[in-house]
């Protein structure tokens, strides 16, 4: 079982006194890539206007823009609400980046109560993500956007 406490302390311990927005969000990717198991696609969509836009990634190259409303990560945005899928292809509007990805987890970044992009997780196993991981990582994606609250921009 992942150990989120550990992570999270991680992510804590890697970021504090970063002054660089990019810089740290690069790191926060890279530290849950390597952390997590059966994971294909980790990285950030940043919020810009009415859109999402690739940020800091791991995995292989993914599409650029999403409109928000528009896929798992455009859900998250609109609703402001973790989108846990099981099975991509069941989800209406799915954007398929990796044709490896199975299941999905969207969560939203919000910084000083407002929306400043997503994280978004995709892994080739169905099901990969419990609500454990859920909340684990909702937590992960809090202490992060903690750090960045004295910055004038995200990223
Ligand atoms: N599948 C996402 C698009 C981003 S990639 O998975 C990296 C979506 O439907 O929003």
């Amino acid at each position: 079982m992942t150990d989120y406490d550990l992570i999270n302390s991680q992510v804590a311990a890697l970021l504090d006194g970063e002054p660089d927005a990019l810089a740290a969000a690069s790191n926060f990717v890279a530290l849950l890539y390597n952390a997590l198991e059966d994971v294909n696609w980790l990285g950030i969509y940043v919020l810009r206007g009415e859109e999402l836009v690739l940020g800091p990634f791991q995995g292989k190259p993914a599409c650029v823009h999403i409109v928000l409303g528009d896929g798992v990560c455009g859900a998250a945005a609109s609703s402001l609400e973790t989108q846990r899928v099981e099975d991509v292809h069941a989800f209406p509007g799915h954007i398929v980046c990796d044709a490896d990805s199975r299941s999905e987890l969207v969560v939203p970044l919000i910084v000083n109560d407002e929306l400043v992009g997503v994280l978004d997780i995709d892994s080739p196993s169905l099901a990969r993500f419990s609500e454990a991981d859920q909340l684990g990582i909702e937590t992960t994606c809090r202490t992060f956007c903690e750090l960045q609250k004295h910055r004038e921009a995200f990223i």
